[in-house]
């Protein structure tokens, strides 16, 4: 974050929040409340993880748990890795994510182009099931126990929500604390359980709502399934989820998800990832049941040139 009011930073590190909330009105439903969009893709990395890995890694060596020269070690769909390997290059951190191929190759190389060490698990078909993330997992366990070796543990760290809470805050001064419901996928729960006790923080207490994809519908109806949302629908419960704080749990088809990635791209502008087209395709739904003047926020979580290649954009 900016600490000082303007733009200079002191390190690439210093580039990491303060987005911009966009209004998406002309996606807006007629008779219904405001959709604000907060466009997590102007961080460095192109995604919201980088507030996550620097408040992992930061707090890790500020404890004396990590020093510079030390290897990090995580298994990622490739966000949370890029944004690993990111923070890892400025503390003078080395880097090894264990990836695979059912995730973008385009994350694959933006870990590497950060001087990380990628790790293929094969995924078999190209989807993502339950079974490779706990081979990704068991493998990353292993490499992690190797001395000299720091496990990031995006889904056990309490360092990673907290590193969402500016997040909610940024929200909270952005819409002069007027927000009705926050509304977003969980792969962790951390953005949106972060998000919720920055803006809790700050006085606001929306209503708060998780996704997940229909086709992995774990939380809603206890059995998950293979999907291609990159970076939510984990297989297994959200370990930073609190369902006590939460009002609904929806699953939303990755199908109306995709389309709207494209639909938001040509339409008002905004290039985000599969992750973030579900949050909308909700967010729309959601206003519906709201009045005019009332707002709902969701997070635009990165930025659709993750996905350029892919499936998605074609
Ligand atoms: C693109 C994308 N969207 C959403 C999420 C979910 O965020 P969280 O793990 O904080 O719930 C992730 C996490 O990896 C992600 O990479």
């Amino acid at each position: 974050m900016v600490e000082d009011g303007t733009m200079r930073c002191e390190d690439a590190l210093g580039a990491i929040g303060n987005t911009p909330i966009v209004r998406l009105k002309g996606l807006e439903p007629e008779g219904g409340g405001e959709i604000w969009v907060k466009l997590e893709g102007g961080n460095p990395t192109g995604s919201y993880k980088d507030r996550m890995a620097a408040s992992v890694l930061r707090r890790a060596m500020d404890r004396g748990a990590l020093r510079r020269g030390d290897r990090v070690v995580e298994y990622t769909g490739g966000s949370t890795g890029t944004a690993l390997a990111f923070v890892s290059a400025v503390l003078g951190l080395r880097f090894t994510a264990v990836f695979s191929d059912a995730f973008s190759d385009s994350k694959r190389q933006a870990m590497e182009a950060f001087g990380a060490e990628v790790l293929i698990e094969p995924s078999g078909d190209g989807t993502i099931t339950p079974g490779l993330i706990a081979r990704m997992k068991a493998r990353a366990h292993a490499l992690a126990a190797e001395p000299g070796s720091f496990y990031a543990d995006q889904f056990g760290s309490p360092d990673v929500r907290a590193g969402y809470d500016p997040m909610g805050r940024e929200i909270a001064a952005d819409l002069d604390g007027h927000v009705d419901v926050l509304v977003a996928a969980v792969g962790t729960g951390a953005a949106l359980m972060g998000a919720a006790d920055g803006l809790a923080a700050a006085g606001v207490r929306p209503r708060i709502v998780a996704l997940e994809p229909l086709q992995s519908p774990l939380l809603t109806t206890g059995t998950g399934g293979a999907h291609r949302v990159e970076g939510i629908g984990v297989g297994f419960a959200p370990p930073f989820l609190d369902r006590d704080r939460l009002d609904d749990i929806r699953a939303i088809d990755q199908d109306r998800a995709f389309a709207m990635c494209r639909q938001l791209a040509r339409q008002t502008g905004l290039f985000c990832g599969g992750s973030t087209g579900l949050n909308v395709v909700a967010a729309i739904d959601l206003a519906r049941g709201l009045e005019p003047g009332q707002r709902v926020v969701t997070l635009g979580c990165d930025t659709g040139a993750k996905y350029l290649g892919g499936h998605i954009f074609g």
